[in-house]
Parts: structure tokens; sequence; C-alpha cells
């Protein structure tokens, strides 16, 4: 099969497994390269692993100097030959991510299952306890998901990506067109509210700790990190303002008790990363979101201060994470998006930004592009002429 990208509105239907083997091998360099180095954990479980940040944290910690061994969760579909499916970028993210792991002889196991279920939770502590030595002492929490499925009653929750006070108009990103379409984001109903914290909040974090302290599996001094998005003003009405908002603003408070909880069990840490907008899986579907994110990267390319999920979680790891705690357990990793000067200038050209004009006043371009690599295309080393034998991928270890 000559696999070429399929693209619905903002979501990718097809991957190239050799281009995102390339995409796992660019950050690894980027990690081995960076300045930041970190150091300080060994034994890591990255929930949410085969993209995004998670991909980005668990190849930080590898490959950034620490060396750590990695448990990783994720939800991905492999290649399907008999129906010509070639199969999600994460689950070559996490083949590859391990084949080179192993090569320096690291440990890095993968998971693919629901995160919220039963089943994976007690597989990954089963997994810890005989193959893992016994506990970890970093927990990543990166899920991304618009459902979460109740075990013990089957209710399926689903987020929604809503307002609260009033109806925004916006523009959602077709990637699939190249276009930019008018949208208005409707108010959220006060079940859409709720079910978008259950899905995205911090109920679902909190349970994974609680579980693996009651295993027994959590090392003394453990740490848990958890990803969230604060935004300047201009992006509150869709985001801190709105369902996805009230979500992380739960995320924020569960760190908080946990913080507690853990600083009294185990001597542990449980902290929030404010992260930058980069354009992810999720991020990309975020509607209303995508002029802000192709007026940013305009900006802060200009400044000179952009940062790819590596680089981003390179800084994290290697610098921000070991500086002493705030009282709200959030490490500010937003700063340089948030900078005054970088917000003025985003400030003036957001405004401006229409359907005409989005390709060539904003970095429309490097948006796209960082997403199709992020599904393993536009890799110029790659040849996407080849033609690729989906039984003998099927065939790779997880
Ligand atoms: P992503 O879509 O790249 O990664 C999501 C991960 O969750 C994938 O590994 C996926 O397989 C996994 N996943 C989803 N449902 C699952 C399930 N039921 N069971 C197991 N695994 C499942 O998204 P991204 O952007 O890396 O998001 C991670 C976190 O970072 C989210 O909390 C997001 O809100 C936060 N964040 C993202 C920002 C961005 O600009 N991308 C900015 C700030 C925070
Ligand atoms: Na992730």
């Amino acid at each position: 099969m000559i696999i070429q990208p399929i693209i619905k509105g903002a979501v990718a239907k097809t991957a190239h497994p050799y281009g995102c083997q390339q995409a796992v091998l660019e950050q690894i360099q980027q990690a081995q390269s960076s300045h930041w180095q970190t150091s300080q954990f060994k034994k890591v479980l990255v929930l949410g692993a085969s993209s995004g940040f998670g991909l980005a944290s668990r190849i930080a910690l590898t490959f950034g100097g620490a060396l750590a061994d990695s448990i990783g969760v994720s939800f991905e579909r492999g290649p399907n030959q008999d129906k010509q499916l070639t199969g999600t970028a994460g689950w070559y993210n996490n083949i590859y991510f391990r084949q080179y792991a192993e090569e320096k002889r690291l440990i890095a196991k993968n998971f693919i299952g629901d995160a919220f279920s039963d089943d994976i939770r007690q597989q990954v502590i089963d997994y810890i306890k005989s193959d893992f030595g016994g506990s970890v002492d970093l927990v990543v929490y990166s899920l991304a998901s618009g459902i979460r499925p109740d075990p013990e009653t089957g209710t399926v929750f689903r987020s929604a990506i809503k307002t609260i006070d009033k109806p925004y108009s916006g523009y959602v990103l077709n990637l699939e067109s190249d276009s930019l379409e008018q949208t208005l984001l409707p108010v959220a109903s006060q079940q859409e509210i709720q079910d978008t914290v259950k899905v995205m909040g911090g109920e679902d974090w909190q349970d994974w700790l609680t579980l693996l302290a009651d295993a027994g599996v959590l090392a003394k001094g453990c740490q848990t990190i958890a990803y969230s998005y604060m935004g300047p003003k201009i992006t509150h009405p869709i985001y801190h303002q709105g369902t996805l908002g009230k979500a992380k603003d739960h995320l924020h408070q569960t760190a908080e008790q946990m913080n507690q909880q853990l600083n009294q069990s185990i001597n542990g840490q449980a902290k929030i990363a404010v992260c930058k907008a980069l354009v992810t899986k999720a991020s990309i579907y975020i509607p209303g979101f995508s002029p802000y994110m192709m007026a940013l990267f305009k900006i802060m390319k200009q400044a000179g201060n952009h940062e790819s999920c590596i680089e981003h979680m390179m800084r994290l790891f290697g610098n921000k994470i070991a500086q002493p705690l705030s009282k709200n357990c959030l490490i500010r990793m937003d700063d340089w998006e948030l900078d005054l000067a970088i917000q003025n200038k985003v400030a003036q050209l957001l405004p401006l930004i229409n359907s005409n004009n989005f390709k060539e006043i904003a970095d429309y371009s490097a948006i796209k592009k960082d997403f199709m690599q992020l599904n393993g295309f536009e890799f110029n080393s790659i040849d996407y002429e080849e033609d690729i034998d989906l039984s003998s991928l099927k065939n790779m270890h997880l």
C-alpha cells in the first residue's frame, strides 16, 4: 500500500509508519542535544504516552539524560490489511520509541487499552510488581480524550468543547481543504459542563494515584504531574472560561489535594504544568483555537522563543520541575507564551486574521506542517512512494 495522507476536517485518517519513526527519532535527537538535562527520575509511568505531551515527556525522560525506564499507556489502533487501514500514528510512535529505548538497554513497556478501565490499571500494577522493580518514581498524566466510560456502571461520559456564558463566534480550521471556516461555539448545558469535568478533570488522575498507592507501587518521594492550559485573556471565552477550563480548574484542585496526601504518605508531590499551546491531535481539534495558535507561532518564532513539544518538555523536566513548588502546585511553563511583549503583538495580529488572509498573515504553514508530521507525513527523508506491506507492520511487536 502506498500510504497517503487522508484528512477529515482536523482529524488524520492515515498515518505513515516510517514518518512516525522519523518523528520519534527527531525528538530523541533533540532531547539528546538539549542544553537542559533531566536526571531525577528513573522509573516512569506515562498515561497518554503515544503522542503529544505524553510522548515528548517520555522521550525527554528517557533520552534527555535521566535514562529512565518507562511504562506507557495509550489508546491506539494497529494496521488492518483487510480494511486497508494504516493504524494510528501513536501506534507506531509506541513501537519505535520502544525500539530506540531498548537499543539503550532501557525498559520501555507499552500497554494499549482504555486507561479508564480497571483491566488496564491492574495490568500496569502487576507489571510494575513483576518486571519493573516494584515501584515508579514519576507518574505523568497526559490523557486527552473525548469520552470516559465508567467501568462500574457502563455509563459513557462525553466532553463538550463549548462556552459557559455566551456563544462565541470564531473560526474552525479545516486542514483537509486548507480553509478557515466561520463557526459559532454554543453555550454548554450544566450537564455538559459536568460531563466535561468528569472526562478531562482530575478524578481519573486521582483514581490512578490512589490505586497505585494502595498497591504499594509508588516509590518514596514519588511525584505526579498533569498538564493544563490557561492561555491569555483573548482565548478565555473558548478555553479557560469554557468547559475545558472548568475541567482544568478541577484538575488544579485535585493537584492541591493530592499534593498534601502524597506529601504526608510518601513525601511525594503532585504538580500541574501549565503548558504552552502546541499542535497536537487534541489541540488542533479545539474549535476557535487555531487562529490564536497561528498568530502565537508567528510571533514567538519572530521572537526566537517558540518551542516544539520536545523542547517544551525538556525545559520542564530539565529545569522547571526541580524548582520549589508554589502553593497552588502550578508550574508555569506558559511563561514565554504569556510574556507581555509576545501577547501585545498577538493581540494586534489576531483580530486581523480572516478566511482570506490567514495563510499570509499568520503562520498557517507551520501549523499544517506540524499536523502532517504528527501523522508521519512531510518528512524530506521519507520516500512516500514506497509500497508498504501492512501485514508485515502488523507483526511488529508493541
Ligand atoms: P494527544 O492527543 O497528543 O495525546 C493524548 C494521549 O492520550 C494519547 O497518547 C492517547 O492515546 C491517549 N489516550 C486518549 N484516550 C485514552 C484512553 N481512553 N486510554 C488510554 N490512553 C488514552 O494530546 P496532548 O495535546 O498531548 O494532550 C495531553 C494533555 O496535555 C491534555 O491534558 C491537554 O489538555 C494538555 N495540554 C495540551 C496542550 C496543547 O497545546 N496541546 C496545552 C496545554 C495542555
Ligand atoms: Na499526550
